[in-house]
């Protein structure tokens, strides 16, 4: 082989490989399904080597994989009611959901720091090393004064939550709020003016309230447990150079991304595993296909109305497909021959099998993207947060049915269901989609994996930064510019105006003088 070769190669090897890092992972949100997405992205840092310390509310069974330790804030669970109150998620506003969010963010953190599992993580060794920190920044910024504790090591920030536009502007890009449709409200990309109007004040109101009053009160509780001497919030997370979102170029509306916003939507895809003996047996025998019926890990079908499960079973029992129902608890009623009941169901698994038509689904971000990726339509009942702009997305492209859930009867259900079954657009549509997301030049998880372990290569992330993220809005949008220029043009033309008067009034001035003389002289 040329000598050349050897040595570009060589070189190239040791530029790409990364020593086995010590890596410290603290995903602060209280809810099983950012741990089911983070867990994916530690268990790929895992496979590549390195060392994963895991502070998070959800425990693992074990045994847990070698250089995998979770310090569990233990509790969150116990103390928050079992399920959610459906009635009271479906009746906020896209304007109370920016307070009640950010409320149950400083609840948790309130739970986090009376812990014993931060304790554990505070009494490391206090020169313990972790060569990178990755840190779900969608809430639980109450726990930043951690970073500095283990002396600023590089920090990769994640959110398993879409691209919150507070997370992209604090991380130095515009907020597109003309284009890219809040999350808790159901519109699309094209807005009329009202909706962009509505969409602005959404977009705005949450910034300002993240900023002055969620993070004022997030340091007040940080300050109990690490003391009154730490830096502010604000100085720390300016100190992440780069954070990974769950949003796909494929999936989700195009916007424009600086470099350092990485998009790796949908990681936790992967391809169907075997099923259970028994759902293998049940979706094989399926001749006339089968639908999928789950509200995600937070709600439980059990908190349904009876008329509502009633309206869904009459429903499903005029269709001649297989229902496989994930109900969270027993039910009551006598089920139709076709609907089978289960507490959980391997949701990725099922939705990977070929006889698989229909996900009916409260249609969360995760399920959203599974469902894409398996090339399942999906007939949506949002119920709260990021549900509401999934389901807009999903039926501006042909992929979804919106249903409110509000508004169940046996009538809608069953015309929806024949409409999604028998019309072969959206199953078509979604296949599209599904092939488009395929079709990129590397999966989500190893994105991810090559940025964070990038990084950890360079300490640092900050020469991706865009220097917009040290401007103020005004100067982005060049307001202040636009101002001098709009007084400039003001002037200019007062001055012109103020010209043409003049001259009008000298001409006028002399033309009445000229008649006064002609009339004198006659
Ligand atoms: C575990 O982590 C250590 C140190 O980070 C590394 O040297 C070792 O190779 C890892 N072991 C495995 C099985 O990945
Ligand atoms: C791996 O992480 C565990 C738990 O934080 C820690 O005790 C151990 O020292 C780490 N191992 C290495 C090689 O850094
Ligand atoms: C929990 O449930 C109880 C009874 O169902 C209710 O009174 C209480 O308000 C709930 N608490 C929260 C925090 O939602
Ligand atoms: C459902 O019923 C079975 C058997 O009656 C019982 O073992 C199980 O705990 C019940 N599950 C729930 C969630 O109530
Ligand atoms: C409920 O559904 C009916 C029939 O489709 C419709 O006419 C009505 O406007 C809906 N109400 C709400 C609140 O969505």
């Amino acid at each position: 082989m040329n000598f050349k070769i050897i040595i570009t190669l060589i070189v190239a090897f040791i530029a790409n490989s990364v020593f086995s890092a010590n890596i410290l992972y603290v995903t602060p949100v209280a809810s099983p399904s950012h741990h089911v997405w983070n867990r994916v992205l530690a268990f790929g840092l895992i496979e590549r080597g390195h060392n994963v310390t895991m502070l998070t509310h959800d425990a693992e069974k074990d045994p847990l994989p070698k250089n995998f330790t979770i310090i569990l804030l233990e509790g969150i669970y116990q103390k928050r009611n079992a399920s959610l109150d459906i009635d009271a998620l479906l009746s906020q506003t896209p304007m109370s959901n920016v307070p009640d969010m950010y409320n149950w963010g400083l609840y948790v953190c309130k739970h986090d720091i009376t812990t014993k599992g931060l304790a554990t993580l505070l009494n490391y060794p206090a020169d313990f090393k972790f060569d990178l920190i990755v840190f779900d920044v969608t809430l639980g910024q109450c726990l930043y004064p951690l970073i500095e504790r283990f002396r600023d090591p590089p920090v990769v920030a994640v959110t398993p939550f879409l691209l919150p536009p507070v997370l992209l502007r604090t991380f130095g890009n515009n907020l597109y709020s003309s284009y890219m449709p809040f999350y808790n409200s159901q519109f699309t990309n094209i807005m009329s003016f009202k909706e962009r109007l509505l969409n602005f004040i959404y977009v705005y109101y949450e910034l300002i309230y993240r900023n002055y009053v969620f993070l004022s009160r997030a340091t007040e509780i940080a300050k109990k447990r690490f003391g009154e001497n730490i830096r502010s919030l604000e100085e720390t997370e300016r100190k992440m150079g780069m954070l990974l979102c769950n949003i796909d170029i494929m999936l989700d509306y195009p916007i424009a991304l600086p470099p350092n916003i990485i998009p790796i939507g949908g990681l936790q895809v992967k391809a169907p595993k075997e099923l259970p003996k028994d759902l293998q047996e049940i979706l094989d025998k399926a001749e006339h296909g089968a639908i999928l019926f789950s509200l995600g890990t937070n709600l439980r079908a059990d908190n349904l109305d009876l008329n509502k499960r009633k309206a869904f079973l009459d429903a499903f029992a005029r269709i001649p497909q297989i229902v496989l129902w994930k109900f969270g608890s027993n039910i009551t009623e006598d089920l139709p021959k076709n609907v089978i009941i289960r507490n959980w169901l391997p949701q990725n698994d099922i939705l990977g099998h070929p006889n698989l038509k229909l996900f009916i689904s409260h249609v969360g971000t995760l399920s959203t993207q599974e469902a894409i990726y398996h090339g399942i339509p999906i007939l949506g009942m949002p119920i709260f947060s990021d549900q509401k702009v999934n389901i807009a997305k999903m039926e501006h492209r042909m992929l979804a049915i919106y249903v409110d859930i509000k508004n169940i009867s046996f009538e809608i259900m069953y015309e929806k269901l024949i409409e999604m079954l028998n019309n072969p657009i959206y199953y078509n549509n979604v296949k599209k989609v599904s092939e488009l997301y395929r079709d990129q030049p590397q999966a989500a998880l190893d994105r991810a994996l090559f940025w964070i372990e990038h990084v950890l290569r360079h300490g640092t992330a900050e020469h991706l930064v865009s220097v917009a993220r040290d401007m103020p809005s005004y100067k982005i949008n060049n307001l202040d510019v636009l101002a001098v220029l709009a007084l400039c043009l003001t002037l200019l033309y007062s001055f012109v105006m103020l010209i043409l008067t003049g001259l009008r009034f000298i001409l006028t001035f002399r033309r009445q003088n000229k008649k006064q003389k002609i009339s004198k002289t006659k």
